[in-house]
């Protein structure tokens, strides 16, 4: 096996360098490598300064996530930490790539940090259900402020190398051999008349906060705003103020213990499962080793609300896309939506005005499909309605080029079916996108019984490419999310009929965790879609359809399940909707009785469990896993549980089984409102 560390010397420094890929996580192994290389430097006379820097792709991107969960093993990274701080010469890291975690903590341990230009640093612990567990809770405020630290450790994103190095994050910026330029700022430092301060011993950039705590706290509040159910945010916020008031010492004792007390519990649990679960949904034997197609130009077809959000996920990420929609008024109202919706990002002041000028750039209309003559992927996001998509596939299979990839963004339809359009099947597969596009990460990639595997790793890559979580679907009426939503609606029609409201049923989800109640999404999304499907299909959803038949759409129409006022979107219980649920059950025969918030969430998660574990034996999902990216990404299930069925595996599995009482079950309803 390689050396995970290895020390050169050039000149008077000793420069060690970690090697351990694929992202230089700090395993147990390198951690002790790490502290040995140290300890070797401190004994060296002739050592006059140390730099640290990672061979590969990036800098260290955090502690290594697979030994959480397992007895912490000594060295720490606190102890390497502390060794760095008592080496009696300067060290310095070199960042590149990401400087992530544990890896972030370390360089703060270090006298002085530089970095080439395109580093990204940060605290990402938060998405892990965790603080900083090595120092950075209190070494990050003392050099950054308080405040930037408090975004930085609370939102979890990491900042560029240009903001590190003006908010005192980052010493230097290296541009072009970063070694060679680490070495020499290590160089200069060994030569100046005193040491650099070390970071905990810093207290300059805290005072002005200790003298006014509002503009923390208030931040503080603001950050943590939508983390209802999260233990991490508020224990995150309580540890940066302890850099506020007290000892540094005190402090990072405390930090370490509340990472411990997370790092052992449930939500960190469920995050670390969606953390490798993600990288997992978008694998699949079949395109193990497969080399994806180059894609410089994407289409789309349709341009509704849901093309111009595919649009904008291909813009955002530099690729040049064309809308095609043959009615002008549609291409031109989505593309008025598009730019609205950037302009709306400026206003939020979440992207700079050159970046949405420069992706609008990006965006072409057409209504022709010629257009597409030049593009290595054409989407199909156009009306759900099979003929409608295959007349449309068989045009694509008359103008695309011969390498194209060519998905459709159906939600629910055969996926073959449309494939058999063309003359190409095995270029054809789904990518269900989820509304809106741009904001929502998840894609089914929904794979056809012809689908050759380089389109499918084109698609899983592309996917990742423009920041998605893609997860491998096979072919079954919704897939994987939408046929176990459909469960959801039918469940909460029962309810409804058999006594709950509206309004607590959205309480017992949102109280779960879900950010918003199933009843007030479908509001959101529109009822109208679901009534059109089941009509067509023969079926009734007996409320919803009702709502619908009265001309309450949801949202949009200003009633739904809830009344809306104008230009609101807060949902008011409705009494006439109190009214129209009680007489619907008092005319199916059904007993009104009290549900308890409990027996809503079962009922309401139970079923959908239950169709997950169908979907998985019919070998339209390949893991659990998959689920529960796909129910995170594309509907809000709260990530700190885990997803549907991390969450059936924390109750049992047989305590999921033995409470789907057929009793329960009201069968003339037929299908869920959507
Ligand atoms: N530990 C273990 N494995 C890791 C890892 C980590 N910290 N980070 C990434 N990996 C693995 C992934 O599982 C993946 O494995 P696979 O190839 O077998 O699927 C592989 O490395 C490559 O990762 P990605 O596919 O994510 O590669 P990208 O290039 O897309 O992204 C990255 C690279 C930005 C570094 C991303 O992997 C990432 O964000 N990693 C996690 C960073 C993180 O959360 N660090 C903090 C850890 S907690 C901590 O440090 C505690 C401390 O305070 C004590």
């Amino acid at each position: 096996m390689a050396d995970l560390v290895q020390t050169r010397r050039d000149g008077n420094v000793a420069v060690i360098s970690i090697d351990n890929p694929p992202v230089n996580a700090l395993s147990q192994a390198v951690r002790a490598d790490l502290l040995d290389a140290l300890v070797a430097a401190k004994a060296d006379a002739a050592c006059a300064a140390v730099v640290i820097l990672c061979a590969g792709r990036t800098f260290i991107a955090g502690a290594d996530i697979s030994e959480f969960g397992k007895p912490p093993r000594s060295p720490t990274t606190i102890d390497v930490i502390a060794a760095i701080e008592a080496l009696g010469r300067p060290v310095v890291a070199a960042m590149h790539g990401t400087a992530l975690g544990g890896g972030l903590e370390l360089a703060l341990g270090c006298h002085a940090r530089v970095a080439a230009p395109t580093t990204r640093l940060g605290q990402p612990e938060i998405k892990l259900g965790l603080i900083p567990g090595a120092g950075g809770s209190q070494r990050l405020p003392r050099l950054v402020g308080v405040e930037l630290a408090l975004t930085m450790i609370v939102g979890g994103d990491p900042i560029g190398a240009e903001e590190a190095h003006a908010s005192g994050l980052i010493d230097a910026i290296i541009d072009g051999d970063l070694a060679a330029g680490a070495i020499d700022f290590a160089r200069r430092l060994a030569a100046a008349p005193a040491p650099p301060v070390l970071a905990r011993e810093r207290d300059d950039k805290l005072a002005a906060a200790r003298a006014d705590r509002a503009p923390f706290e208030e931040l503080a509040s603001r950050l943590t705003r939508r983390s209802r159910g999260l233990e991490a945010p508020a224990a995150a916020v309580e540890a940066v103020r302890w850099s506020l008031d007290l000892p540094v010492a005190e402090a990072l004792a405390r930090e370490r213990a509340t990472f411990l007390r997370l790092v052992a519990g449930e939500q960190a649990r469920a995050q670390r499962h969606l953390f490798f679960a993600e990288r997992e949904a978008a694998k699949s034997p079949a395109i193990a080793g497969v080399t994806p197609r180059a894609v410089r130009q994407a289409a789309v077809i349709g341009a509704g609300t849901m093309g111009g959000g595919i649009a904008m996920c291909f813009a955002n990420a530099g690729i040049v896309v064309s809308v095609i929609d043959v009615s002008l008024d549609a291409l031109t109202r989505g593309l008025d939506l598009v730019a609205a919706n950037y302009r709306a990002s400026v206003a939020r002041g979440t992207l700079a005005p050159a970046d949405m000028e420069q992706r609008l750039a990006l965006i072409r209309g057409a209504t022709a499909l010629p257009a597409i003559a030049d593009a290595d992927i054409v989407i199909e996001a156009a009306f759900e309605d099979m003929e409608v998509k295959r007349g449309i596939f068989a045009d694509i299979d008359r103008h695309a080029p011969a390498h194209a990839l060519l998905a459709t963004n159906t939600s629910y339809l055969d996926v073959d079916a449309i494939a058999r359009a063309t003359q190409r099947p095995k270029s054809v597969l789904g990518m269900h996108f989820f509304s809106p596009a741009q904001v929502m990460r998840l894609v089914e990639i929904v794979r056809g019984a012809q689908t050759a595997p380089e389109a499918l790793a084109t698609a899983v890559a592309l996917a990742r490419r423009i920041g998605k979580a893609p997860a491998i679907v096979g072919v079954c009426h919704g897939f994987v999310g939408n046929r176990m939503h459909r469960l959801r609606s039918v469940e909460a029609e029962r309810l409804m009929l058999e006594g709950a409201l509206p309004q607590d049923i959205d309480a017992a989800m949102t109280e779960f965790g879900f950010p918003m109640g199933p009843i007030a999404a479908s509001d959101l999304a529109g009822l109208d879609i679901g009534w059109r499907m089941r009509k067509a299909q023969g079926l009734r959803a007996e409320i919803a359809d009702l709502l619908c038949e009265a001309g309450r759409f949801g949202q949009k129409t200003g009633m739904g399940f809830y009344r809306y006022a104008a230009g609101a979107r807060d949902a008011k219980p409705d009494p006439q909707v109190e009214r129209l649920i009680i007489d619907a059950s008092a005319r199916l025969g059904v007993a009104r009785r009290a549900i308890g918030a409990e027996e809503i969430v079962e009922r309401v998660l139970f079923p959908m469990i239950n169709e997950g574990a169908r979907i998985l034996e019919e070998k339209i999902a390949q893991r659990p896993g998959d689920i529960d990216v796909i129910w995170v990404h594309g509907y809000a299930f709260p990530a700190w549980r885990g997803g549907p069925m991390h969450y059936a595996d924390t109750l049992g599995r047989g305590h999921v089984r033995a409470r789907l009482a057929p009793d329960r079950t009201i069968h003339r309803l037929g299908t869920g409102f959507c």
